[in-house]
């Protein structure tokens, strides 16, 4: 048996990766939400992860569900995000500016603790899947929360793979940026002024010419990928990089 908790399941990467993996007998799948994703309310975990004090309370929610299992494999997806605030820097208010990095950065560091922690003894093989992005390497114009909120995580997910190389070499800590998709996310990013995003034209046109990949499509190469042995602690890896490779 499999164990998955997958982060921000209610829509896009999140709703098709939970749709996937509930798909194989052998994952006992759950999800932390704010809306419990195809009504399965009885494996979602209500969560708001823009409350950092809340997420240890409600993992303990996690833990009594799984209390008594064991699992060949325990795998964490911090798959939830927002790109919002999308504008000049100087144009940010700091509530703004804390919701996103709450939700993209606290959140997942969080969760990594909690769940490296709680699954130690339970489970044989263990990884952490950190969703990232090509915006935590390159700097986007409107974009400064998300992209060092994402380039956070990635560094996060650095450190946090150095120490469990020596403190846990069970469990394996990597990032993925899942290249664009087709989701609401996209959506808000076109939906932006030029003022505010002067590359708004680019994700239109990308939306229009079918570049953007469907969810469902990149949730099953994600999972394929987690099957494969090819997510290694320390990765950073891109989708589009490791699809070309295989
Ligand atoms: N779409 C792309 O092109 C793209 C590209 C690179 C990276 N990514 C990354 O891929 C991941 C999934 O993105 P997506 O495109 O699927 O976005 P999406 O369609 O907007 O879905 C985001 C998910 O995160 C959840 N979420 C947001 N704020 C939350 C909160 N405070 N508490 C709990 N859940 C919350 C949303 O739930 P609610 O419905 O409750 O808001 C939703 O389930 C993100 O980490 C994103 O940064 C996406």
């Amino acid at each position: 048996m499999n164990l998955y908790l997958v982060t921000g399941t209610t829509k896009g990467l999140g709703a098709a990766l939970h749709e996937v993996l509930l798909a194989d007998i052998e994952n006992m799948v759950f999800s932390m939400s704010r809306f419990p994703p195809q009504d399965r309310t009885d494996s979602n975990i209500f969560v708001d992860l823009s409350d950092p004090q809340t997420i240890e309370p409600t993992f303990e929610k996690f833990l009594a569900q799984i209390s008594g299992h064991s699992f060949d494999k325990a795998v964490l997806i911090n798959n939830a995000g927002i790109v919002a605030p999308v504008g000049p820097f100087n144009t940010i208010d700091a509530a703004a500016l804390k919701l996103n990095l709450d939700v993209n950065l606290l959140a997942p560091m969080i969760l990594m603790r909690l769940f490296a922690n709680a699954t130690r003894a339970i489970a044989k093989q263990r990884l952490i899947l950190n969703i990232s992005s090509g915006a935590a390497k390159r700097p986007i114009y409107g974009w400064a929360a998300y992209c060092a909120a994402k380039a956070g995580v990635e560094m996060a997910t650095r450190v946090a793979s150095l120490e469990s190389a020596v403190t846990d070499p069970l469990l394996v800590v990597c990032a993925l940026a899942p290249g664009v998709i087709d989701t609401s996310m996209q959506g808000q990013i076109r939906d932006k002024s030029a003022d505010d995003f002067p590359d708004v034209e680019r994700f239109r046109a990308m939306k229009n010419d079918g570049t953007l990949r469907a969810a469902d499509d990149v949730a099953r190469d994600v999972v394929s990928l987690i099957h494969s042995g090819r997510l290694t602690n320390g990765g950073i890896f891109d989708i589009r990089e490791m699809l070309q490779t295989q």
